[in-house]
């Protein structure tokens, strides 16, 4: 028998470059990553028979309102940033708004305190978009019919499909679906949890899914859906009129554009005050030549969350809805300002949130959303998250409809300057009213190179969304990591208030000593943010899914 011999080595080291990290998945024509198994597959499906990455992300969205329970959804919204092979690019608000009832001061009792109403029940809701943002993209950019692409969804839902570990988790451990009748009638099965393994169909959500596939998209807002949806929330206390579904509208908006060295950046605009963030925290960091202290290192981390630490600051106070409030895009991204960012930075010491900006602490717990990333053959590429904003969103399943309701009302400054379920402080700027659009982090992104789709990314995870996919881009531009390393790799989360450094378990204890000893408060977390990533590789694409939770890649 041969021993371990220099063969060997030499076989190892030529074998190494395929070793040095966890692989993506590669190829060559299309590529979808999301959350789930078998919406992935759809989405894989519908561009292997021709379509584009829109109708993929169509077919996409509806499947995970059907087996992602907790974030994919019909009765929530989100943002589509489509990137287009002749490199004109879009940005799709299908995000939830407030309804014409809603008022500045609805959540607030007689003594001006937040109570629960904007996290839970009947009137926590905002105007669902995704139905309207889904029939929009299509219509303008898809290639395959609306009955095609709702097709998927309806046999998932019909057929059912096999509950997985993190599935039958959620459902079980979520407290507001045992708190409303419906949402137990459809998310347990006799008053039992779903175990793992059992097969979980949803006869109400395929009803629902049929007669929006067969009466097109408007049946939501206008047909028998939207009329069972506004009667539910009448005799419940909601706020969602037949009028609020009848005047919704997907806007289609301008995304935002940058640069960082040789890559473009395309990003979300406002209501996203994850863009912003993105493009304000990269420009912060180019030049100060923070990356040569390798990934991961203290040295790097505490330059990153310093980025973060200063446009978390400004987030509470200048971002809104922009059809209400004049956000200063111009001046958060100005050299000048930029430069002044950067010098406050101590290069070894952290930089106490109570100097950056006045706040005040709260915690924020664990949510749900949902974010997936396509690129098709000729070169368009997808990036969507959308959300009911909490896990399970209000907990209200609409009666007889099979969908569950968002939560998004929380997202709006409740009460201007108080911290909201994400420990978020926010100001006037994202205060309640009528038809506005609540202030959002989420943050599909394209970095683009010598003019092509290069990566496409995005998160969950409410404002970690931001800093996750900060992390993602800078792992791949100035760590040279493959896509899978990049996504894999330990991420930190600083949002000024609560001045708390969030780090992953994954970090080694002696960096969390020195981040320590810099002055941060370090909180160890589970996991920050669920990355679904893909980058355009020569000749093939890579697709990294976040091995944090049950989500997949596949192309062909
Ligand atoms: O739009 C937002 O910023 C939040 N509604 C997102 C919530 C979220 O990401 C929860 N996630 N894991």
């Amino acid at each position: 028998m041969r021993s371990f011999s220099a063969y060997t080595l030499l076989f190892c080291l030529v074998a190494a470059p395929m070793l040095e990290a966890r692989q993506p998945v590669r190829a060559r024509h299309g590529m979808v990553v999301s959350r789930e198994t078998h919406a992935t597959d759809a989405g894989a499906a519908v561009l292997e028979s021709g379509g584009n990455a829109i109708d993929a992300a169509v077919a996409v969205g509806l499947a995970l309102a059907v087996t992602h329970p907790s974030a994919g959804n019909l009765g929530g919204g989100g943002f589509m940033l489509i990137r287009f092979a002749d490199g004109r690019s879009t940005f799709i608000d299908f995000r939830e708004r407030g309804t014409k009832s809603a008022t500045r001061d609805m959540y607030l009792d007689k003594n001006g305190k937040p109570t629960q109403d904007s996290t839970e029940g009947y009137r926590a809701s905002g105007i669902p978009g995704t139905i309207a943002g889904m029939a929009l993209a299509r219509e303008k950019y898809g290639k395959k019919s609306w009955k095609e692409l709702v097709e998927p969804a309806i046999k998932l839902a019909s057929n059912g499909f096999p509950v997985s570990y993190g599935l039958a988790n959620t459902l079980r451990n979520n407290q507001k679906l045992s708190r409303f009748p419906e949402s137990k009638r459809i998310f347990q099965r006799d008053g039992k949890y779903y175990e793992m393994g059992e097969v979980f169909q949803q006869p109400d959500l395929a009803a629902t899914l049929t007669r929006i596939r067969d009466n097109g998209p408007r049946e939501f807002y206008e047909g028998k859906t939207a009329q069972m949806l506004a009667a539910d929330m009448k005799a419940h206390g909601g706020e969602i009129t037949l009028e609020d579904l009848k005047n919704y509208k997907a806007i289609e908006r301008k995304p935002l554009e940058g640069k960082y060295k040789e890559y473009g950046i395309v990003t979300a605009p406002p209501p996203s005050s994850g863009g912003l963030g993105i493009l304000q925290m990269m420009s912060v960091l180019e030049g100060t030549g923070y990356e040569k202290s390798g990934a991961g290192s203290a040295q790097t981390l505490h330059m990153e969350a310093e980025a973060m630490r200063r446009y978390f600051a400004d987030r509470s106070e200048y971002l809104g809805d922009p059809d209400f409030f004049k956000v200063p895009s111009k001046q958060l991204l100005n050299p000048k300002y930029i430069e002044k960012l950067r010098g406050s930075i101590d290069p070894v010491k952290a930089t106490p949130s109570s100097e950056v900006k006045p706040g005040n602490l709260s915690v924020y717990e664990s949510m749900e959303t949902t974010h997936y990333s396509i690129v098709d053959s000729e070169g368009n590429a997808v990036a969507v998250t959308y959300t009911l904003n909490g896990g399970y969103g209000s907990g209200v399943t609409a009666t007889g409809l099979g969908f569950l309701l968002n939560n998004e009302m929380d997202d709006f400054a409740v009460k201007p300057g108080e911290a909201n379920m994400f420990g978020l402080i926010q100001g006037e700027a994202n205060a309640i009213a009528p038809n506005k659009t609540p202030l959002s982090s989420m943050t599909p992104t394209i970095i683009t190179k010598d003019g092509k789709v290069y990566l496409v990314v995005g998160s969950p995870g409410g404002p970690t969304i931001i800093n996750a996919v900060l992390q993602v881009i800078l792992n791949v531009l100035d760590f040279n990591m493959n896509v899978q390393e990049a996504v894999d790799h330990t991420r930190i989360h600083h949002q000024w208030m609560p001045d708390t450094l969030s780090i992953e378990k994954t970090a080694s204890p002696d960096t969390i000593e020195m981040l320590k000893q810099r002055g941060y408060q370090v909180r160890v977390t589970a996991g920050i943010g669920e990355v679904a990533a893909i980058r355009v590789g020569d000749g093939f694409l890579e697709g990294a899914a976040d091995g944090r939770v049950e989500a997949t890649a596949k192309g062909y």
